[in-house]
């Protein structure tokens, strides 16, 4: 049996502290866990403390509550990073929330609220941790490395979706002025987004029953939407969270030492088309 099948990684980010945000469940809970796997110190963070603590349990690693939308939650999560590890090596934002409404039925508390969560979340993210990573960023030749999820809804446009798709451009337009600067200060952190195509999570399987409610792909059938969604795809099917998960631990690690302000699609071939 291999390494890799007994669950046991190569060390491909073996050394790293690494926080990633809404790591309770879905895609930031299988990237939480193949750092972990793959050698790196893990703080998970989340919104939902009972299912985070949980996760963390399951995973041995460590959790901290943390709202993305609130600086005093940054601010104490990254003083818990220096403390107990002395830094940050890897940010991971991942946190984020989805909206399924007509551009007519969307209110500004919606359309705010994606974005507060989405967009506002991954810059004071940036902003909180930046201080926390230079000096161990700047020991290494690789430097360290902050992945933002956005989506290839961030480069796309579908029906029914303006605060989402619009909050997720924001995102990968945010990690390319970060990349430039933080790379013009000689900080050697590298900044990059990452856009998934549909994937299974707790967030699609919402998303999925509000996309047939509101007929978006031309059915109301749960069923029919699925299948719909997967037939976008080239490779003809819904991706699993597994999968981001592993194009995270590229960025992540040194093997990624010349990206910075890159856009990586991990989409079942959706942005070729
Ligand atoms: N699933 C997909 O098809 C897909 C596709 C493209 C991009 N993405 C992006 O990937 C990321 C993860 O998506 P997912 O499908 O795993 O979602 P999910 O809803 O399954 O999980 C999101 C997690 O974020 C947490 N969260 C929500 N608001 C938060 C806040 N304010 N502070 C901290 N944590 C918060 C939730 O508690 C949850 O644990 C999101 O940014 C999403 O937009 C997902």
């Amino acid at each position: 049996m291999s390494e890799r099948t007994r669950g046991v990684g190569m060390g491909r980010v073996a050394g790293k502290i690494v926080l990633v945000t809404g790591a309770a469940q879905g895609i930031g809970a299988a990237i939480a866990r193949l750092l972990a796997r793959e050698g790196a110190q893990v703080l998970a963070t989340d919104l939902d403390q009972a299912r985070g603590q949980a996760l963390a349990l399951e995973a041995g690693i460590a959790f901290h509550p943390l709202d993305v939308t609130a600086e005093a939650d940054w601010r104490r999560a990254i003083a818990r990073v220096e403390d107990e590890y002395g830094g940050l090596d890897i940010l991971v934002n991942n946190a984020g929330i989805a909206l399924v409404k007509p551009i007519e039925e969307t209110t500004l508390e919606d359309f705010r609220r994606i974005m507060r969560v989405n967009v506002e979340g991954v810059f004071l993210g940036v902003k909180s941790a930046v201080p926390a990573m230079i000096e161990r960023a700047r020991a290494t030749r690789a430097g360290g490395s902050i992945v933002n999820l956005s989506s290839v809804l961030g480069m796309r446009g579908i029906p029914d979706n303006v605060a989402y798709g619009t909050s997720k451009g924001a995102v990968r337009q945010l990690t390319k002025c970060a990349a430039v600067e933080f790379a013009q200060r000689g900080y050697n952190i590298r900044v990059n987004s990452v856009h998934p195509a549909i994937t299974e999570t707790p967030m699609v399987a919402r998303e999925l029953e509000e996309w047939s409610r509101e007929g978006t792909l031309g059915t109301q059938s749960l069923s029919a939407t699925r299948a719909a969604f997967a037939e976008r795809l080239p490779l003809g099917r819904i991706g699993l969270p597994e999968e981001v998960a592993q194009m995270v631990l590229f960025l992540a690690s040194d093997e990624s030492s010349f990206s910075t302000g890159g856009e990586f699609a991990v989409d079942g071939g959706r942005l070729a088309v």
